[in-house]
């Protein structure tokens, strides 16, 4: 039984099939933040994410660059591990679902959890596969010319027999599970979108295809001529991931179920209806939330090569550095609605919150502080986040992000109007002490809003408590204009 001081949180795993862009980047930026606070708050953590390395559009990816899939593998994991790190992304584990020790006992087990449920049955199948979306499309998904509208490109015609999943058996426990809130679909309007998809009733999905037409993929338990549909074993990574289907599964003992799959909007169906439907077949829990956020466009459009507005978060990094990148995704990002992002958009809120907001505040205060102030203000090191303003916990528990930002940054901005009013570096000649009382509480609010971006901006929280604490203005300042 899963113990309430557990916290099991995962991504989506990403396709390598070229570097990550800022629209994962933010997927991973969310789920890092809240996992931080989930860890703050003193519950047993665990954050998963990973790549999803079984799919057609890998293999063809890699031809394209002309490299052995293995070796493409490894080197686009690998960049994605070195943008996680530069970007400061805690996570536990990086499931590669290409890994036959990890994930695929896993998958298998899975497999043989919904045959023995009689959910697994052959059939023959004549359908339109999109390669782009890993995924049957049918007609009315196509536009006039016969073409998938997200990849530009006409679905392959497949003709095939291939095991399906009886996924339309589960429709209504779904509904009933989602309606009731026990799988809680965040926020609301997805909530009623996948609703109405079940209102539908959902359609028996394929789930395999010949292995003579895949060049990867897991091969299906006692049927070495199929091999599993990349979305089965993708979906199985949450569970795989903490052993399910291997000896050692204390993870997924101490971990299962999720407290929340962090997805964005276009993978709903996939997570909010297959999902499910597996695991209630397998006769496992359901998740606990699904938390979908929105697109990330630039400019208003989508980002697109031919468009030149793709904005590489690795070179948003270098230029302005991770603890920025993850400001603007954490407040300026909505978790719940598509967002934008335009480098003049970036360099204007760089400039008016980090350098002059929190940069200029840290600097004034520990300015005051190391020149009026001897001994350190009494801040109470056991001091948990449960002390923060509870408008900030309820957001962060609602996994409102950009509402916490904003909680922290009104902070920021009061605690600029005090020493407007207040003037204490003035002050401090006429009425000594109470010029001094009032850079201590400068301090200690400084200190308490270091806490407050613990999650959200680590490095800089590190920063700010190690200053406050060695009463002194750090060095070089924190967010140099540029
Ligand atoms: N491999 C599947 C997920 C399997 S999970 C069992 C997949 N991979 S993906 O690499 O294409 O996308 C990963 C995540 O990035 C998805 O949640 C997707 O919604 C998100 N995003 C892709 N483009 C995005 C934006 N432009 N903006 C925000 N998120 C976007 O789907």
């Amino acid at each position: 039984m899963k113990d309430k001081n557990t916290f099991y949180i995962t991504t989506p795993i990403f396709y390598p099939n070229a570097n990550l862009h800022m629209g994962h980047a933010y997927t991973t930026v969310l789920s890092d933040i809240i996992s931080r606070y989930s860890k703050l708050t003193g519950k047993g953590t665990y954050f998963l994410t990973g790549s999803d390395e079984n799919a057609e559009k890998i293999v063809r990816a890699a031809k394209a660059a002309g490299k052995d899939t293995v070796d493409y593998l490894d080197e686009i994991t690998g960049n994605f591990k070195n943008l996680f790190s530069d970007l400061g992304i805690s996570y536990d584990q990086f499931i590669r679902t290409s890994d036959k020790e990890v994930h695929f006992p896993g998958a298998e087990e899975m497999w043989r959890r919904l045959s023995a449920s009689g959910d697994i049955e052959k059939r023959s199948y004549e359908g339109l596969y999109c390669v782009g979306h890993e995924s049957f499309v049918t007609e009315k998904d196509l536009d006039e010319d016969g073409k998938c509208p997200d990849h530009g490109t006409k679905p392959e015609v497949v003709k095939e027999e291939n095991y399906f999943f009886k996924l339309s058996k589960y429709t209504d426990k779904i509904r009933e599970k989602i309606e009731s809130g026990e799988l809680e679909v965040i926020p609301q309007s997805r909530k009623n979108e996948i609703l109405s998809v079940l209102k539908d009733g959902l359609e028996d999905v394929s789930f395999s295809r010949p292995a003579d037409k895949m060049s990867v993929g897991i091969p299906v338990p006692g049927d070495s001529t199929q091999k599993m549909y990349v979305w089965c074993d993708a979906l199985t990574n949450y569970v795989s991931a903490l052993g399910f289907g291997r000896e050692d599964d204390e993870l997924f003992k101490k971990f299962w179920p999720a407290d929340v799959h962090v997805i964005g909007k276009d993978i709903l169906r996939f997570h909010g209806a297959i999902w499910p439907g597996m695991l209630l077949s397998a006769g496992l829990p359901l998740p606990r939330k699904i938390l979908v956020h929105g697109f990330i466009k630039s400019g208003g459009k989508k980002m697109s090569k031919t468009l030149g507005n793709v904005i590489d978060p690795a070179e948003l990094v270098k230029e302005y550095g991770a603890e920025a990148v993850r400001y603007y995704l954490a407040r300026h990002i909505s978790p719940f609605e598509d967002g934008d992002i335009t480098l003049e958009k970036f360099k204007e809120v760089y400039n008016a919150n980090l350098a002059n907001g929190l940069g200029n505040l840290v600097s004034r205060v520990m300015k005051m502080a190391e020149k009026h102030v001897s001994e350190y203000p009494n801040i109470s090191e056991s001091a948990n986040n449960y002390e923060l303003s509870k408008g900030y916990r309820d957001a962060m528990e609602e996994y409102n992000i950009q509402k916490a930002s904003d909680i922290v940054w009104m902070r920021i901005s009061k605690a600029d109007e005090k020493i407007q009013e207040t003037q204490p570096f003035k002050l401090v000649k006429t009425d000594k002490e109470k010029a001094v009382q009032i850079i201590k509480e400068m301090v200690i609010e400084l200190y308490t809003i270091g806490r407050m971006l613990n999650p959200i901006m680590p490095e800089t929280s590190k920063i700010i408590k190690e200053a406050v604490k060695a009463n002194k203005k750090p060095d070089e300042p924190i967010f140099p204009r540029k």
